[in-house]
């Protein structure tokens, strides 16, 4: 498989960069699943008017798990990750995010803090390129002021291999070093390349997002969310609209996402396909938790069964 060939710089520095790339560089460090909590939802009520979303919702997210968040339409899911994302503020209760409350913080505060997530319906810049996508959340990461990129302010000795081929450039490169802004937006293109990769769409990656195929589309939501560092990610229905083999991949993609080191947490509504990838699970009905447990357990529960399923054989 070919990587495309545009022929702009951006795609030679790309081969450049890829030559020296440090796979584990996309690894984050944290301490594994060690059961330790990472975010707590205590007590959550978050009301809409007279709409009552989520009703005094209570559970807590450990540090390297996978958890899954299911419950029938309109059950609270969506609202909850809204609520701890910093969409919305609960009415009563709080969020804690390794100890800090973090409830009606702003949501790109959030993010700095350490959770990222995907939307429901995709949100994209359609008009940019999968790498761009993946760029602005590596751009959250960057330290350089806006002063400081405009006019490339703080230089600083490359190493070896960041240094420029070209002769001149790379003399040049030598004697009055690289900015750091051109640095940090090498090794975030170099990252967001790597990132594609990972979510196995990087043979598109200077396709504009809009472009895309649905499943890119949602795959590319992740890497952006991933570019951003994490230490939790949320998932909205990664699998909606896939077929059951996509849904398969999808779910080895979350498992590989857990294995680089990120927690996840994932609404489905596929409740087989959730419990094949999940360490725990919460049930949600009409915004209050019915159930919680090991997908074992969740799946045996009658309430579950009655609630979501339908039908007990659904269960198996
Ligand atoms: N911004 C909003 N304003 C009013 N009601 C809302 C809003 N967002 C969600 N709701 C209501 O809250 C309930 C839970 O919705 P949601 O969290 O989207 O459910 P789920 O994701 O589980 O399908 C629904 O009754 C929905 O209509
Ligand atoms: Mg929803």
């Amino acid at each position: 498989m070919s990587e495309p060939t545009h022929g702009s710089t951006v795609e030679q520095e790309e081969v450049v960069l890829k030559d020296t790339s440090d796979h584990d560089e996309i690894a984050i460090e944290t301490t594994g699943p060690d059961g330790s909590v990472l975010l707590e939802v205590d007590h959550v009520t978050l009301r809409f008017g007279g709409v009552v979303a989520l009703n005094d919702v209570n559970f807590q997210i450990r540090r390297g798990e996978i958890l899954g968040l299911i419950g029938p339409n309109g059950a609270g899911k969506t609202t909850c990750f809204n609520a701890m994302t910093g969409v919305y503020t609960p009415t009563e209760g709080k969020i804690r995010f390794k100890g800090t409350e973090i409830a009606g913080t702003k949501p790109h505060k959030i993010n700095q803090l350490g959770i990222a997530r995907t939307f429901q319906n995709i949100r994209l810049f359609p008009e940019m390129s999968a790498m761009e996508n993946v760029m602005v959340g590596c751009d959250a990461r960057h330290k350089t002021s806006v002063p400081g990129a405009l006019f490339r302010i703080y230089r600083q000795r490359p190493k070896e291999e960041e240094l420029p081929d070209n002769g001149i450039r790379r003399a040049f490169a030598k004697v009055f070093g690289i900015s750091r802004h051109t640095l940090e937006e090498r090794a975030g293109r170099r990252r967001s390349m790597e990132l594609l990769r990972f979510v196995g769409i990087a043979d598109r990656a200077h396709e504009l997002a809009r472009n895309l195929p649905y499943g890119y589309q949602r795959r590319l939501e992740i890497a952006r969310a991933l570019a951003t560092e994490p230490e939790l990610i949320c998932l909205d229905e990664p699998a909606a609209g896939f077929n059951p083999a996509e849904k398969e991949d999808l779910m080895g993609l979350i498992r590989r996402i857990r294995d680089l080191g990120h927690t996840v947490l994932v609404i489905e509504h596929d409740m087989k396909l959730v419990l094949g990838v999940t360490d725990r699970i919460v049930v949600l009905e009409f915004g209050q938790k019915i159930a919680e447990g090991t997908p074992d357990e969740v799946a045996r529960n009658p309430k579950v069964i009655a609630a979501y399923l339908g039908e007990p054989d659904d269960a198996a």
